[in-house]
């Protein structure tokens, strides 16, 4: 059975202390809500990752991610973080392809593809962000964006690789917007990802695969979200930074 997943992404925010703080809140606050075969991660700024993960020792249901690592396992490039160094800190996750990396860093589905590999090389698990634009969705392209970067960011990897990976569905207008894609929306695409990845590898690994809803889910729409059938859990921008809000999220599965 598919994993459901709650994770946080606290994006460019919070200092390390403020971070700490609120990691210890959480954990306290989640460690006896998370049922089944659900886990929680957090997705933090990298200067964060190994007092987390050292905070998360002990709770098998808490994991840690980052928000990206390099395309290249090591070298001259300054300023940037390999996924060897990831894995190092003790965390296990890595967000790929968000649609702020890919509008702000120009990160498209070639350099992704190649980020994947070298995550999944180094034992990380990504989190795949696809989505489509407003501008996408008005012009009824958003099938055809989604179906694009599953394969060309994806597409190559053999059925082993990809069952490491989570899939994050956040659609572009809905990412700290505040408006959400309605439930049966969210479903519509989640079940054609499904579809796409029965096609591309079989029903088994489809219906293996962890998707995530991500763009204002909060803990208002959450229950209506993760009550479809192809909603895993999600990816959780603003409501992860208030510890209240993000356990009430990682609560709905019980
Ligand atoms: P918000 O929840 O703030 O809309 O952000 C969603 C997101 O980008 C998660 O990765």
């Amino acid at each position: 059975m598919r994993k459901k997943i709650v994770a946080g992404n606290w994006k460019m925010n919070l200092d390390y202390n403020e971070g700490l703080a609120l990691f210890s809140e959480v954990v306290n606050m989640v460690k006896d809500e998370i049922t089944g075969s659900q886990i929680t991660v957090v997705c933090s700024p990298y200067i964060h990752l190994h007092s987390l993960a050292q905070l998360a020792k002990g709770y098998d249901k808490v994991a840690i991610g980052a928000q990206n690592a390099h395309q290249n396992e090591s070298g001259a490039y300054t300023g940037e973080i390999s996924a060897k160094m990831v894995r190092s800190t003790g965390a296990e996750y890595v967000i790929l392809g968000h649609s702020e990396r890919r509008q702000y860093f120009g990160e498209d589905n070639q350099l992704l593809a190649a980020k994947t590999d070298t995550a999944l090389k180094n034992g990380l698990k990504p989190i795949f962000c696809i989505g489509e634009t407003l501008e996408e969705r008005e012009a009824d392209q958003h099938f055809d964006v989604i179906k694009t970067q599953l394969k060309e960011g994806l597409g190559h990897l053999s059925t082993e690789q990809f069952e490491q990976v989570v899939i994050a569905y956040e659609p572009v207008w809905a990412i700290g917007t505040g408006k959400t894609a309605s439930a049966e929306q969210a479903q519509e695409i989640h079940a054609f990802i499904r579809n796409e990845i029965a096609e591309a590898y079989n029903q088994e690994v489809a219906d293996n695969t962890t998707i995530l809803y991500g763009g204002s889910c909060n803990p208002k729409n959450a229950p209506e979200l993760f009550a479809q059938a192809d909603i895993d859990g999600g990816l959780i921008g603003g409501a992860s930074l208030k510890s209240r809000d993000f356990t009430d999220i990682v609560k709905v599965f019980n």
